[in-house]
């Protein structure tokens, strides 16, 4: 294939432009499945240690990309530095996940600060100039943060909660003092996203992992408003900023999220209905996804099967192919490889 030095084929679907072999990411791509990724992660310490010394967060961005040639690499970092960097305790405990102090009472969110100190995620832009001067230049480097509503549910509770029940609480019987949260996270979030665009990322996505457990009034309020004012803060800064949202869960409300936010793209978790997504959603933006994290850890036939969907449903248009959600633990990376080849195989096999 000849292509101009610098063309991305990920930022070229972003721009409209489908690409015959649809790019390629995986979600959580350096992470814990990676044995080169546990080594670093030893050796690091604590994981927010590890997310703040810019060589060694460099260093497992980088890992995915020259083990199997992603078409994008995503930063090593979190969507809870932001808490951390507005003065809130963020712990990570081994095997439990994230644990912060709760942001639980009215009393409580009124001396939230509404500032968050940048100088604590220096590293994290620190880390994207290292990644980018390493990275092959047709490669994506893509920074993020997590919607506010997500972003919320983690602080009101202080950890993560099967259908984040204290945040959904929290916002019918104190919508006030919720929105002073949402609005702190937005405001920030988007000085976090434009420093990371400055850093060197070509593109930004915004990871809404909760999005699903919101009725339609509530989704529109704290994940769709949220996430329109985000992107158009992005955009006053930075011109033409690339922008994905990820409203895991979203089912049929995606459609509106995508006019009403105005991200360039949409990823997609493994429940969508692909006739909704092809006919409301892709003949708009471009779709990201949406193999199942599980499809992946069973291989097989299952996993060519599952690969064969995804680009049956949606190869024909624009396409990055993704998970729909991040790539699990104990996947084999044999299945990751597999997956990889099928995909770049696209076109060549009859499916
Ligand atoms: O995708 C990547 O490779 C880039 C890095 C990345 C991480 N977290 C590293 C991480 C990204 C994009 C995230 C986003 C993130 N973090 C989300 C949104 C996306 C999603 O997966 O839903 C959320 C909800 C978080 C918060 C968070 N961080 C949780 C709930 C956990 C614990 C669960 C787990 O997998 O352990 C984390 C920890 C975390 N973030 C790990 C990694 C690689 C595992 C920590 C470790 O190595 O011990």
């Amino acid at each position: 294939m000849t292509r101009h030095s610098d063309v991305k084929p990920f930022l070229e679907v972003l721009a409209g432009r489908r690409q015959s072999v649809p790019p390629i990411w995986m979600m959580r791509q350096a992470g814990r499945y990676l044995p080169e990724y546990r080594d670093v992660r030893a050796k690091a310490g604590g994981f927010l240690d590890l997310c703040f010394t810019p060589e060694l967060a460099a260093e497992v961005t980088l890992q995915p990309i020259r083990r199997f040639g992603f078409d994008a690499a995503v930063i090593f970092s979190d969507i809870l530095v932001l808490p951390y960097a507005l003065g809130r305790a963020v712990r990570f405990e081994v095997g439990e996940g994230p644990r912060l102090d709760p942001l639980d009472t009215p009393k409580k969110i009124n001396a939230l600060s509404p500032h968050a100190d940048f100088e604590k995620l220096e590293p994290v832009y620190e880390a994207l100039r290292r990644v980018r001067r390493e990275l092959d230049p047709h490669i994506a480097l893509i920074g993020f943060c997590g919607a506010p509503w997500t972003v919320a549910t983690y602080m009101v509770a202080g950890q993560g909660t099967p259908d984040q029940a204290p945040a959904r609480l929290m916002a019918y019987q104190h919508p006030e003092s919720f929105a002073k949260i949402i609005d702190t996270i937005v405001e920030n979030s988007i000085t976090h996203l434009v420093a990371q665009l400055k850093a060197g990322a070509n593109v930004l996505q915004i990871f809404d992992t909760w999005a699903g457990v919101l009725s339609p009034r509530q989704f529109q309020r704290w994940s769709v408003e949220p996430t329109r004012r985000i992107v158009e803060g992005v955009r006053k800064k930075v011109h033409g900023a690339k922008i994905i949202g990820f409203p895991r869960g979203a089912g049929a409300l995606l459609a509106g999220y995508v006019e009403a936010t105005g991200v360039d793209a949409v990823s997609i978790d493994w429940a969508a209905d692909p006739a909704m997504v092809r006919e409301r959603v892709q003949s708009k933006v471009a779709v990201q996804g949406n193999l199942d994290p599980l499809a992946l850890i069973a291989g097989g036939a299952a996993l060519d099967q599952a690969v064969d969907d995804v680009l049956a449903n949606y190869a024909e248009g624009r396409l990055i192919f993704n998970l729909g959600h991040g790539i699990q633990p104990e996947t084999p990376i044999a299945h990751v490889e597999q997956m990889l080849k099928r995909v770049r195989n696209y076109g060549k096999l009859a499916l």
